[in-house]
């Protein structure tokens, strides 16, 4: 028998964990450690929990599972751990989006069932006079659970292009969405207070219109918006959890849900200011269409005059007389995997004392981090990688940008054209430079579908062709 006092301390030890986890995983230099923290954090709230569960600590009333529970339990937890490895191990880089959505709808499905087994038995007796609150907390719990479990499968499935990525907008559908919410609350008045698990019907028909909330609600979100749904849906996964640590009485749960709900919903935040977009029209949907790549109106697509082409010995020629270098790299460097080939031309040009830095947008690429990861990857130092905010002022003062499979984060109409679809979304001010290569196959639009006038400004050169095989050739020219 273990001490009673062991299952808080490592449940508080867990919560610490976590918090130092989020705090390291806020920054590139610590993201490791942060996950470390996070991986021994859940190890601790795990093991934690199976001891309470199998009524391993003194005078703590656990469920005290019989062998074949305890059976029961192993068989479920191995197995999962074993396939949740082996699917992060080989995930790629991009498809991420993708895992994540799947994990939110286990947590979801895992509040529903949790919830309904909760109302059928609670496992632990409810003190008097709190049965309605256990009540509530059992119907909010389903109830986010559900949403989140039929959001995150109509997510993964936008994001794996199994199902179009256009909104689906149903006429009425704000009313359709508040009918719907009005009728879970009157279930919910109608299920509280009655004897032996009689309202269990209401709870169930209550259960059933939630997924269908949440199927609507990600249905007429469109592909554009898809990378803010799934940190929203994050937010909302940390709900459900939360609400089933109250139900569960289990405080790791209520501290971890609320971590994980309040971090999902401060990246929801700051993805739609980096995107110029205000968090309810994302949740209110309509934006995006197929393929994740909308083409919204208002923006020219045409071609806006002639543009200076460059070579791959012009290209070099530039880096070999500027002084300073800043490198953007966008979701371009990412379908070319170019990273690698661009971490040793890097070394290049600091073998010939030319200053170079990476300059990274909030939203460039496809996720959130997408540019940082790839150039952790490449063992990049991470002290030439500079946010938006700490470079954008020092490109009046650099020689050469190198603009890499970038397009919508250089674009300067979000500056300058209120008509744009993008205006008031900050970009990386790249013309101010002395000399701008664009890196890209033709002359496609990026994510937003619009033209760029950046490629035909007179200090603007354009170097076409694959990202990878060009930056394959100025590796070996500067060689
Ligand atoms: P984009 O604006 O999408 O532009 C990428 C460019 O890369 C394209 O114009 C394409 O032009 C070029 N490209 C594609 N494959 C290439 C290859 N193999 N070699 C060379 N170039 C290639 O990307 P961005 O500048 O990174 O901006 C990100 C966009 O995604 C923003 O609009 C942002 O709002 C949106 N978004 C971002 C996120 C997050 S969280 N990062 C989430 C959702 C949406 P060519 O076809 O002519 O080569």
């Amino acid at each position: 028998m273990l001490p009673a006092g062991l299952l808080s301390t490592a449940y508080i030890a867990a919560s610490v964990l976590f918090i130092l986890s989020l705090g390291g995983l806020s920054r590139q230099e610590t993201a490791r450690r942060g996950n470390l923290y996070g991986i021994i954090g859940m190890v601790i709230a795990v093991l934690a929990t199976a001891g309470y569960a199998t009524g391993a600590f003194e005078g703590v009333a656990g469920i005290e599972l019989s062998g074949a529970g305890m059976g029961v339990l192993a068989g479920a937890v191995l197995p999962g751990a074993l396939i949740g490895a082996m699917l992060a191990a080989r995930v790629a880089m991009t498809s991420m989006p993708e895992l994540v959505a799947v994990l939110h709808s286990f947590v979801g499905l895992a509040a529903v069932l949790v919830g309904i087994s909760s109302y059928m038995d609670p496992g632990l007796p409810v003190p008097a006079g709190e049965e309605t609150i256990h009540e509530i907390e059992i119907f909010i719990d389903i109830f986010i659970g559900a949403i989140t479990f039929t959001g995150s499968i109509i997510a993964f499935l936008k994001l794996r292009g199994s199902m179009s990525g256009k909104p689906l907008l149903l006429p009425g559908r704000h009313l359709l969405n508040l009918a719907m919410v009005v009728g879970c609350i009157y279930l919910g008045w109608a299920y509280t207070g009655q004897a032996n698990h009689g309202g269990l019907t209401e709870l169930l028909i209550m259960t059933g219109i939630a997924g269908v909330i949440g199927m609507h609600m990600v249905m007429a979100i469109g592909g554009a918006d898809m990378p803010v749904v799934v940190s929203m849906l994050n937010s909302y996964s940390g709900w459900a959890a939360a609400a089933a640590g109250f139900m569960l009485k289990n405080d790791a749960l209520i501290v971890t849900g609320a971590l994980v709900g309040s971090s999902g919903a401060i990246l929801s935040y700051i993805m739609c200011k980096a995107m110029n977009r205000s968090f309810f029209s994302v949740i209110l949907g309509g934006f995006g269409s197929d393929g994740g790549a909308p083409a919204p109106s208002g923006g020219a697509a045409q071609p806006q005059g002639e543009v200076q082409e460059f070579s791959v010995d012009d290209t070099v020629e530039m880096l070999r007389e500027a002084k300073s270098v800043v490198i953007v790299p966008g979701y371009g460097m990412a379908v070319a995997q170019a990273q690698h080939s661009l971490a040793q031309v890097i070394k290049e040009l600091q073998k010939k004392k030319i200053e170079v830095r990476f300059a990274i947008h909030p939203v460039a690429g496809r996720l959130p981090g997408h540019m940082n990861v790839l150039l952790a990857e490449a063992n990049v130092s991470y002290d030439i990688v500079l946010e938006m905010d700490e470079i954008n002022e020092d490109f009046p003062e650099t020689d050469a940008v190198l603009v890499i499979g970038a397009n919508d984060i250089v674009n300067p109409s979000a500056l300058d054209d209120p008509s744009s679809p993008i205006a008031g979304m900050p970009v990386l001010e790249v013309w101010n430079a002395k000399t701008v290569v664009v890196m890209k196959r033709g002359m496609s639009s990026g994510y937003a579908g619009i033209q760029n006038p950046l490629f035909f400004k007179e200090n603007t050169r354009m170097l076409f062709g694959d990202a990878k095989t060009n930056v394959d050739n100025i590796l070996g020219a500067l060689r």
